[in-house]
Order: structure tokens, then sequence, then C-alpha cells
């Protein structure tokens, strides 16, 4: 059995889905009573931030993955209790600025501290240091399908952006596979892309013109902190950019390795979700 926290999200949607082909039995968390999972996968309800809702459900559990935005401030109640119940791996969804820094100070100390605390726990682990979601882009959908072009700051600032679905393959590969414990993995697209092209990926799956248009950071931020973005958001977001503008962001082999296949690109990501932007 294998408990996958933020089991909703595109990671661990996918991950769950992933579980049973490799001949494990998930077991999907979510404080959402209507969520829907593949036949077979045990539904636990409660909140990952808040460990008691369902630390029963971690017995008989031999491996957990770790989604820090569900789990958040409960995470070293949940280590405690996975360590208490028998589970013998933990596979934590981290991030690359751990690795690589740069980019929004609070956010890499955030996985810092989760990857601290999980080193400190004596389970045995495997980091996933992850390169930004390529579905991070969607920030773009509501520009795009408004005006049909995108007002951003940073047009030439590059990164390799993952796609959610070769995480979620890479997060069941580790789970599954104690060979992983130890490890940390530093995950990225493979290929660096500038913002502007990004925009063309999505374009070209449109079929249409989606001019970019630079702006300053301050009137990009101001307009998603209007579309009711909260303000750490373009902070985070323009303050990496304009360290990938001086330097790209990185890029590693590390995904084709582990999968023994190229992993998807963006433009693979931007065909699959164009309706989004449409
Ligand atoms: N986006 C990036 O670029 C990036 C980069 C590096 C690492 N990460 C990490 O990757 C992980 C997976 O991302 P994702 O986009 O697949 O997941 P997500 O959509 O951020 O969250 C997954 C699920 O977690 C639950 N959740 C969210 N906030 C919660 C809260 N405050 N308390 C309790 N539960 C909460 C929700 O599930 P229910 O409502 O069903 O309970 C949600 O559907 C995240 O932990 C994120 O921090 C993301």
């Amino acid at each position: 059995m294998i408990l996958v926290t933020g089991a909703t999200g595109t990671v661990g949607r996918e991950t769950v889905s992933r579980l049973p082909a490799l001949g494990h039995a998930p077991k999907a968390l979510t404080r959402d009573p209507a969520a829907a999972f593949p036949d077979g996968t045990d539904v636990v309800h409660g909140d990952a931030s808040r460990p008691s809702t369902y630390a029963a459900a971690l017995d008989g559990v031999e491996a957990l993955l770790v989604s820090p935005r569900a789990v958040g401030a409960g995470l070293p109640e949940l280590l405690g209790e996975a360590r208490t119940r028998g589970v013998e791996r933990v596979v934590l969804l981290s991030a690359i600025t751990v690795e690589y820094g740069g980019g929004f100070r609070r956010f890499a100390e955030g996985f810092r501290a989760a990857e601290n605390a999980v080193a400190a726990s004596g389970l045995a682990h495997t980091f996933l240091r992850l390169a930004q979601f390529a579905g991070n882009t969607r920030v773009w959908a509501p520009q795009i399908r408004e005006h049909s072009a995108v007002r951003c700051s940073y047009g030439d600032a590059a990164t390799s952006p993952i796609h959610e679905r070769d995480i979620a393959a890479v997060a069941a590969l580790t789970l599954t596979d104690p060979a992983h414990a130890g490890r940390s993995h530093a995950l990225t697209g493979p290929k660096s892309l500038t913002q502007r092209e990004h925009v063309a990926a999505i374009a070209a799956a449109l079929g249409r013109e989606v001019p970019w248009i630079e702006v300053p950071p301050e009137e990009a931020g101001a307009a998603m902190v209007a579309r009711g973005v909260p303000a750490e958001i373009p902070q985070r977001m323009y303050g990496y950019l304009a360290e990938c503008l001086r330097e790209p962001g990185p890029t590693t082999d590390t995904l084709a390795e582990l999968l023994g296949r190229p992993p998807l690109t963006y433009g693979d990501w931007a065909e699959e979700n164009a309706e989004a932007f449409r």
C-alpha cells in the first residue's frame, strides 16, 4: 500500500493512477468528499495538514508521497505517525531551488525545511527536486482567453518546465523501488525555453497568434493581484524570472535517465492543455 497526500493535485492524481500497474495498491488522501479516483483506489478522507484526521490510514502503508503544500505544518507530526505505524519510505515533492539556488527566499526555505524534517525522521527517503511545473503557465490563461495576448515581464528569461505526468512517473517509480532511498533527483523538462517561446508553443497548440507584450513587472504583478492572485505569487515568479534573465534556469538529464525515455516537452503539455487557453 502506498499513501499519496495531495492526491487531487496534478501530480498526486496521476501518481495514484500509475501505482496499480507497478503492482502497488494506492491510498488517496483528500479533504474532498466528492473526489473520484480509479477503481481499486482506497480513498482516505482527511486533511493532509492535520495528520490526526487520517493517522490510522498509515497502518499497513509501505511508502508515503509527501506533497508539502498539502501537508504544510503537519509534516513533523505526519513523519512521527509514519514511523510509529511502520511506514518504510517517504518520497518528498521538493523544489530544484534547494539544489541550484535562486528564486524567492521564503519558497526555497520552505522546501529546505521540509527536506530537513524528512531527513531527521529516520525514515528512508527520496527527494524529488522539481523545476517549475508546466502547469504554472496556466497563469496566462485568462489573458489569452480574453485578449489573445500575454502582457507579462521577462519574456527573454529561460526555464525548463517539467510536465506533471513525468513528475508522477518518477514519483511512482521512487515510491515503489527502494533502490532510490537516500537519493535526491533534480528534475527539469528537457529544454530551456524563454517565456516568449512558451507562449509561442501555446499559440501553436491553439492555431492562432498570441503575441507577447513586454510590460514592467510592477504592472504585470498588479494585474495578477487584481485578478485575485495572492501578492506572493508575482513576487515569487518575477523574482525568479529576473534571475533566469541573467542565467537560464537549470536543465538536467535526470528525468530521461530515470524513465529510460525522453521527457515530455512543453509543446506536449501545451497541446494537451490547449482548451484551458481557448
Ligand atoms: N508548482 C510548482 O512549480 C512546484 C515546484 C516544486 C514543488 N511543488 C510542490 O509539488 C506539490 C504537488 O503540486 P500539485 O500542483 O500537484 O498539487 P496542489 O494542487 O498544490 O495540491 C494538491 C492537493 O493538496 C491539497 N491541499 C492543498 N492545499 C492544502 C491545505 N492548505 N491543506 C490541506 N490540503 C491542501 C488539496 O487536496 P484536497 O482538497 O483534495 O484535500 C490539493 O488538491 C506541491 O506540494 C507543491 O508545493 C510545486
